[in-house]
């Protein structure tokens, strides 16, 4: 077979596939690219042929050239391609209407072939699902697919979005270490060991949260970074142990401007995408996203709000509900339009879906022309399921469906139910963008297994004002000056005011039970900067990898990064991570002490 060890200059590419039209008509045109499909008829030879821009069809015809008509032939699904031609129109009949080059095609006077390609392990070109694993074990394959391609360059628009907008707006884009300390947000550290400082370690950061304090401290006043964050967590569908952060700080500011700034930025992102964001975007403390949608992160796309229907039950005889309210708990629920004839069985199953998501249980009333009916109607007053039917502004027809627990469990159960019950009742919108803010987040959370107060967010959250006195009193009540970015009811930023003043970063310290000594230890070097002139400063850390997700309409921020890790953390192209060849492990004073093999068949 005929192959070019070098790409000839005069077969490098005189346009690229995806943009011919039929403006192009009668052009002479050089284009490289793959072969995408080849398909024989009779006496031609027709190739899809597809480069970063598209597709278009080359034809083959022994009347143009019969040896590029022969050397096509061999052509196969993805060999690399030289092919010199003329744009032509279409024969009448013959267009396609789906495809941007659809009227034109390729009239092929010479061929090369640049190089072959063995069968790929899968093709896009069948709509079969394709097993994730092998998807990832082939990512530079995968990576060819179209939809692929378009979250790659979706991606790089937001970046240069980012990057513009946030220049323009006098911030500095200031690069971090990845090598570092321990940094404070919450997740276990990837450590890497020192060869030259034997038996000690750098943590790779979880964020640029000290850095980007530090860098304020130095008097930089607006800094950014596109930042690669290492977390060592359990991932999730909207997780990666290596992500990205568009990290931002700011001096001399107040919360309003981080509203105001990131509003801006996101509104910026969104259009060099082709999206528009609402604005302003609403806001809702963390208490009332909770109240109302059971998460503090709610899907505001759509309602079946929450109702507390916990007063109301207090003295009924259902002895599930008056004896949870009785004990300090909550009876709340959801009423789900048009529903009262869903049937028993779906009931079941819609209990188990909150069983699964641990309430105990799920209530329900039908509502029906008499009134509320349902197997526990039984047990309620005429007056109290007046009472229910009116907190829920319940219409005939509608299911009320309540679960009575400890709050945070019933929140949890509900939250899931809600989305449930949106996305089986249609009632999303998924053309519609539905950001907000959440803020006043509590400054600490109880836990339990430890028996101490942690950090909601980090430590450094400067706490409100107005909640000081209960510092000592009440931690649990004191609310921090953090936000977060939600959309879609996707967490798509974090951020808080920090505290810049020593005395109030140690009794914060204390309230998270760190002693003086721990502190001094784990960032003596942090508490130090802050003696000389720390600004009152505050910074927000948008999701990359999550906007970028909602922006391609993808399901997964694996589809949005070029070599993400499986679940289990693996990289399974590259095979990631690996054993250590020992003499490196030698140089490291490293001995391994491995338990036994586990299992590497995990899903993805
Ligand atoms: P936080 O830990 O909330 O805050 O992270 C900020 C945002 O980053 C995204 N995110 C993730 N995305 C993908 N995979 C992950 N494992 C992952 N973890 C977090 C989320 C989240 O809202 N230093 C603070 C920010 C600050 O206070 O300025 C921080 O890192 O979208
Ligand atoms: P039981 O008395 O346990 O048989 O429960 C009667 C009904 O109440 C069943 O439909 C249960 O699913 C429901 N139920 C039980 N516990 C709860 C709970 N904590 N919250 C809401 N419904 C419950």
């Amino acid at each position: 077979m005929e192959q070019l060890n070098e790409l000839r200059d005069d077969l490098k590419r005189t346009r690229h596939c995806g943009e011919l039209r039929a403006d192009d008509i009668g052009d002479a045109v050089v284009l490289n690219g793959w072969v995408n499909r080849r398909r024989d008829h009779g006496g031609l030879i027709f190739v899809d042929l597809r480069d970063r821009s598209g597709l278009v069809q080359v034809v083959f015809d022994p009347q143009v050239s019969a040896e590029a008509h022969q050397l096509a032939h061999q052509l196969r699904s993805e060999f690399v391609i030289a092919v010199r031609g003329t744009v032509a129109r279409r024969p009448e009949g013959t267009e396609n209407p789906d495809l941007p080059t659809g009227e034109v095609e390729v009239r092929c006077a010479e061929l090369a072939i640049l190089n072959v390609a063995e069968t790929p392990p899968f093709s896009w070109l069948d709509e079969t699902e394709v097993d994730e694993k092998v998807r990832l074990e082939y990512r530079y394959i995968d990576l060819r697919n179209p939809r692929m391609q378009r979250n790659l360059r979706i991606r790089h628009e937001a970046a240069r979005a980012t990057r513009e907008f946030l220049s323009d707006e006098g911030f500095l884009e200031i690069e971090t270490p990845l090598l570092f300390r321990p940094t404070p947000e919450g997740a276990r550290d990837y450590l890497v060991p020192s060869r030259v400082n034997p038996g000690n370690f750098y943590a790779l950061p979880q964020s640029p949260q000290i850095l980007k304090q530090l860098l304020m401290i130095s008097g930089c006043e607006r800094y950014f970074q596109i930042a690669r964050c290492l977390r060592d967590e359990d991932l999730r569908a909207d997780r990666q142990p290596e992500f990205t952060q568009i990290d931002i700080e700011m001096s001399f500011i107040t919360r309003e401007d981080i509203f105001d700034l990131t509003e801006r930025l996101y509104a910026a992102i969104f259009a060099a995408c082709g999206h528009e964001l609402p604005y302003p975007w609403p806001r809702m403390t963390c208490a009332e996203a909770v109240e109302r949608f059971g998460t503090d992160k709610p899907d505001t796309r759509f309602g079946l709000e929450l109702v507390d229907i916990t007063e109301v039950v207090r003295e009924a005889e259902f002895k599930v509900f008056a004896s949870v309210a009785a004990s300090g708990g909550v009876v709340k629920g959801l009423c789900a339009p048009g529903c009262a004839d869903i049937g028993r069985a779906q009931m079941d199953r819609l209990t188990e879906f909150v069983q699964e998501h641990k309430a105990k249980g799920l209530a329900w009333f039908q509502v029906t022309d008499d009134g509320l009916e349902g197997p526990i109607a039984k047990f309620f007053s005429a007056d109290e399921l007046a009472a229910i039917t009116e907190a829920f502004g319940a219409q005939v027809g509608d299911m009320l469906m309540i679960v009575a627990d400890e709050p945070e469990t019933a929140h949890e159960a509900l939250d899931w139910l809600r989305r449930e019950m949106g996305e089986r009742l249609g009632l999303i919108d998924e053309s519609a963008w539905a950001p907000l803010w959440v803020y006043d987040f509590p400054l600490v959370t109880w836990n339990e297994d430890e028996k101490r107060w942690d950090a909601e967010h980090h430590p450094f959250c400067m706490p409100h004002e107005d909640d000081w006195e209960l510092l000592e009193s009440d931690p649990g009540k004191v609310r921090a000056l953090s936000y977060d970015v939600v959309l879609n009811g996707y967490e798509v930023a974090s951020g808080s005011i920090r505290i810049h003043r020593r005395d109030i970063q140690e009794k914060v310290f204390k309230v998270l039970g760190i002693t003086r000594e721990e502190a001094q230890r784990r960032f003596g070097f942090f508490l130090k900067a802050f003696e000389y002139g720390a600004p009152p400063h505050g910074g927000i850390a948008p999701g990359f990898d999550r906007i970028v997700m909602l922006l391609c309409g993808e399901p997964n921020i694996r589809e949005v990064i070029a070599f993400p890790k499986t679940q289990k953390a693996q990289d399974v192209m590259a095979g990631a991570p690996a054993p250590a060849d020992p003499k490196q492990l030698r140089e490291l004073h490293i001995r391994l002490d491995l338990p036994p093999q586990v299992d590497d068949e995990a899903p993805v």
